[in-house]
């Protein structure tokens, strides 16, 4: 059986186990900015494509605990912590290794598909779209939520943590991603033929009377990624050493009191 591309390649932030941690606080930290209106009734067949470690299956299994979900990926070892971690849940969620391009469902098989965080990866989101299309009944609805780095700003500013950030927007789009998609999810999901589409920006704004989000946005999720290229990106002499160590200390610094910081992440939906 495959198990899915080896750790590290082709997908910028890797497989490890401090990435699988990563997943699991920004899931936990944006629960409620990203999921306050995601819910499927109950008896409906939702497929969520690309589940990685399974943060956001527990959420979505928590908050429809009557739907029938069925969660995929290409990668196998992720997808064994994913059932690891929804063992403890309702019970509704059943997971299988498949890739978004050659689903093993018929058409029209499920009633909502739900997408995190995986089109910012693939190099043609729209025909990534389109697979996930066909596996919807007419009317079945899809969601989309994917981040968008462009809209990162911060106080105190930072020449060096803006070059840092852009070694991640440039290192993923030579894998063939697009650190900067969030912007064009509405123009995606009508390219790939969805109706009705309504894209609503879900801004994080932190500073420290969010004392949670300091920790488990700007430091967890946010710096902790793109601290999690530096070895590609001194490899590759995107930056030296001592400029990305700059640029990660002041992402660090909108963490003191008197820092802020800023990021919106952009949620879609459409019906086929
Ligand atoms: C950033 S992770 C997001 C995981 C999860 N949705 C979340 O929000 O925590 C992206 C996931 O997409 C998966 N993926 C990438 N390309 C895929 C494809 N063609 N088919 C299925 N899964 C894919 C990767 O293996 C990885 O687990």
């Amino acid at each position: 059986m495959p198990t899915g591309p080896r750790p590290g390649h082709g997908y910028v932030h890797g497989y490890s186990g401090r990435e699988a941690e990563r997943l699991h606080d920004q899931a936990r930290t944006l629960a409620g900015l990203l999921h306050r209106d995601t819910g499927y009734p109950p008896g409906s067949r939702v497929l969520e494509a690309g589940c990685g470690v399974g943060a956001q299956t527990v959420i979505l299994a928590r908050k429809s605990p009557g739907a029938e979900i069925t969660s995929v990926d290409v990668s196998v070892p992720s997808l064994e912590e994913a059932r690891e971690r929804v063992r403890a849940g309702p019970g509704n969620v059943s997971f299988l290794q498949a890739d978004i391009h050659s689903l093993p469902f018929r058409d029209g098989t499920f009633d909502h598909v739900f997408v995190c965080f995986v089109l910012e990866h693939l190099p043609d989101p729209v025909r990534a779209l389109g697979c996930l299309r066909r596996v919807l009944r007419p009317e079945g609805t899809i969601t989309v939520i994917e981040g968008d780095h462009g809209s990162a700003f911060f106080y105190p500013d930072s020449a060096a943590a803006r070059k840092a950030i852009g070694c991640l927007i440039e290192l993923q789009r030579e894998k063939g991603g697009n650190a900067l998609i969030g912007r064009e999810i509405f123009p995606l999901l009508s390219a790939a033929g969805y109706r009705g589409v309504s894209v609503s920006p879900r801004m994080v704004y932190v500073d420290a009377g969010h004392p949670e989000l300091v920790e488990g946005f700007t430091k967890k999720t946010f710096t902790a990624m793109v601290e999690g290229v530096r070895d590609e990106v001194l490899g590759r002499g995107l930056m030296d050493a001592a400029g990305f160590g700059q640029g990660i200390r002041d992402l660090y610094r909108t963490c003191e009191p008197d820092g802020t910081f800023c990021y919106t992440f952009f949620k879609g939906t459409g019906v086929r």
